[in-house]
């Protein structure tokens, strides 16, 4: 990425600049643009630059710190031990060269100890007496926050120790995460809330262990596994063995490190890991591998900021390079206007990109994207691949910056941007295709009013002008649909009876398919509970509305703002009179108090007689509530075929009765 032709003067304050600005995105926002990968090239490439030309130093240089996660709410506190980091590796050769760094200083037979490397954020524990003392953040290496009361909230985290042998003062090093089941929840939960989403599980734990409230961070399953121990007096002088002494103690020890006699033997660990670390229930994102003997560590010392014992070995995240072909702004149902990048077709991960997003404006000066760029594109958890990076060797000297726009690329209307959100919308709501379309396709979409009409349809059905909202498809009459290309008798019958059926479904699915900006399915059926018309909901004052669990600022307004347009209450009158059901039915609430009031069911496998999405409304319509992860409060785990093993090895361990689907079914139909 070096520029070739600046100055090496020029060159340093650039890469001190992105790496601030990395650093920053990084550890303060927890939403970073590149991998760790790129990152440590530019890091290597200003450390090896500060060495060549020593005039050019300076204290405040991003090389002098290992990161910094300090924030000012929590009381910092210093490190007995600094907290250092790892030096990285990608390749076996570079394990080679570590391996005989090594043995040139520690000649003839010694033991490697390797671990995963778990993908959360490092925590350092001191017991006095078998007590918890303090729980410490990495902060700058040298000083970080006290997070003891969030760290108490841990299950992991033994507040006393079990039984014997452990010194008076010591200290234990481990890892902070958020296994992927909860990661998963905690997004979902945050979607339909409306909230920004956390980008990766190590963001939404560094999130979460930095949180102000502790019992907030007590609601979210975050784990702690212990990988050092430090202090005099340990009972051995060998890593292996004192872990699996800390284990006795009660902290939670990695059940996958192994000691490793050579070479060979690491690299078939690693190997093993880079197959199997999807089946694990957390991110891992590379091993660690460390020598066993202390005696040892202590001859080959540190360097100023890794130990000359240790190395990390990186797996690279699955990412391809290819060129920018075009960017495009997509405008979607919400008027939420995306740069999405064209690409040259790429192959990543088993399958062909040709597209990529850049999310929002921010992203794309971040990335500083020009023109026929050649760029890294990554596959993060989400099914869209993301750029994520520039490679600024291969820009061709004469192309220009692209620049997000500021009018919409299907209307030509003024793009806002309201304060504190990321996304630029278009405000041309009623007359902006494609925002048009995209509430139409919403409003039959499956899980909505399920209406079995594609996008094609759709689209034709506006552009003959037979329908402008969601309110005109009660209108479509046989004769219409026959009129298009798409259409015969059958097809058109079939349409028409689909659109005609939707009219009963529950009022909380009708207040999902208006498609209101934040309210997702969680956060409509709360709604609808609690405001059972729309009648009711359309009178109701944001103040009403934020009384509702889960719902927000940023939902009551949007809601209110909804209802307060003429445009859509007019959409709403098209419905009312068409008879679509639009309040709570009778007696409903009466059944939600069923014969399942108060229990708590996670389902886990496939089952043969329902779905999964049908148990899950069998047990909502019989009064009971879906939970995804076991915890001593579930009541049955429902199993069927291929059940998660970590589950069911959790509602053994809990007591918790584990039904098949036809003991579910008798337990409705008794
Ligand atoms: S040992 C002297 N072991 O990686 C450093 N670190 O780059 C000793 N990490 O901040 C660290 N898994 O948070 C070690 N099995 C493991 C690890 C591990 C994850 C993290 C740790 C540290 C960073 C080092």
């Amino acid at each position: 990425m070096s520029n070739k032709t600046s100055s090496p003067g020029e060159r340093i304050r650039q890469l001190r600049q992105e790496l601030d600005d990395h650093n920053y995105r990084y550890y303060v926002m927890a939403d970073p643009v590149i991998s760790d990968q790129e990152y440590d090239r530019l890091m290597n490439e200003l450390i090896s630059l500060e060495k060549e030309y020593p005039s050019y130093s300076d204290p405040s240089s991003p090389s002098q710190r290992v990161g910094s996660d300090i924030s000012r709410e929590f009381v910092q506190v210093r490190h007995k031990y600094p907290m250092l980091s790892l030096g990285n590796t990608y390749s076996r050769e570079d394990l080679a060269d570590f391996d005989n760094r090594v043995r040139k200083t520690v000649p003839g037979n010694f033991e490697y100890v390797c671990e995963l490397k778990y993908d959360g954020v490092a925590i350092s524990l001191t017991y006095i007496d078998g007590v918890l003392d303090k729980a410490i953040t990495r902060g700058d290496g040298e000083q970080g926050d006290d997070v003891t009361s969030n760290a108490k909230t841990i299950r992991s985290i033994p507040l006393k120790l079990r039984g014997s042998g452990y010194p008076s003062h010591f200290e234990v090093r481990g890892e902070i995460l958020l296994p992927s089941e909860g990661f998963e929840r905690l997004n979902r939960e945050r979607a339909d809330r409306g909230e920004n989403l956390f980008a990766n599980p190590r963001n939404a734990a560094a999130g979460t262990l930095k949180m102000q409230n502790s019992s907030l961070v007590a609601r979210r399953p975050l784990d702690c596994i212990v990988f050092g121990i430090l202090g005099d007096n340990l009972p051995f002088d060998h890593h292996f063995e004192n872990l699996q002494k800390a284990a006795e103690w009660g902290f939670k020890v990695s059940k996958q490190s192994r000691k490793c006699a050579d070479l060979d033997e690491v690299i078939e660990f690693i190997e093993h890991w880079r197959v199997h670390r999807d089946n694990l229930p957390f991110d891992i994102d590379g091993v660690v591998v460390k020598l066993n003997d202390f005696s040892l560590h202590r001859q080959l010392g540190f360097t100023a900021k890794s130990p000359r014992w240790a190395i990390s070995y990186k797996y690279s995240a699955e990412r391809a390079s290819t060129r920018l072909v075009s960017v495009t702004f997509q405008v979607g149902r919400t008027g939420a206007v995306t740069p999405v990048a064209n690409l040259e077709p790429v192959l990543l991960a088993g399958s062909t990109v040709r597209r990529a997003s850049m999310h929002n404006e921010e992203q794309m000066k971040l990335l500083d994207i020009h023109q026929g760029d050649t760029v890294y594109v990554e596959k993060g958890g989400d099914i869209i691949p993301k750029i994520v990076g520039v490679n600024r060797l291969l820009r061709q000297k004469e192309s220009s910056p692209l620049s997000y726009i500021s009018v919409c690329p299907a209307c030509g209307t003024r793009l806002v941007r309201v304060e504190g959100e990321a996304k630029h919308y278009c405000p041309a709501i009623n007359t902006c295709p494609p925002q048009i379309l995209g509430r139409i396709e919403h409003y039959v979409s499956r899980k909505a009013m399920n209406i079995n009409m594609a996008e094609a349809t759709v689209r034709l059905l506006v552009e003959k002008g037979l329908i402008e909202d969601v309110g005109d498809l009660y209108s479509l009459k046989e004769e219409d649909l026959m009129q298009l290309d798409r259409f015969a008798v059958k097809s058109s019958q079939n349409l028409v009876a689909s659109i005609e059926e939707s009219k009963t479904l529950p009022w909380n699915r009708l207040l999902y398919a208006l498609g209101i900006r934040f309210v997702g399915e969680t956060v409509a059926k709360k709604v609808a509970a609690a405001f059972p018309s729309v009648d009711k909901l359309m009178e109701a004052r944001a103040e009403e509305l934020l009384a509702i669990d889960e719902v927000g600022d940023r939902i009551a307004f949007s809601i209110v703002d909804y209802f307060s347009r003429e445009s859509n209450r007019v959409i709403i009158d098209k419905l009312r009179q068409a008879g679509v059901n639009m309040k709570q039915e009778e007696g409903l609430e009466d059944m939600v108090e069923g014969t399942l009031s108060g229990k708590k069911f996670v389902i886990s496998g496939t089952f043969t007689r329902y779905s999964r999405d049908q148990l899950k409304a069998l047990i909502e319509e019989n009064g009971g509530v879906n939970v995804s992860a076991i915890s001593s409060n579930v009541t049955y785990l429902v199993g069927g075929d291929g059940i998660g093993p970590s589950k069911l090895q959790k509602a053994k361990k809990l007591n918790i009765p584990v039904i098949s689907e036809d003991e579910f079914s008798e337990l409705i139909n008794p």
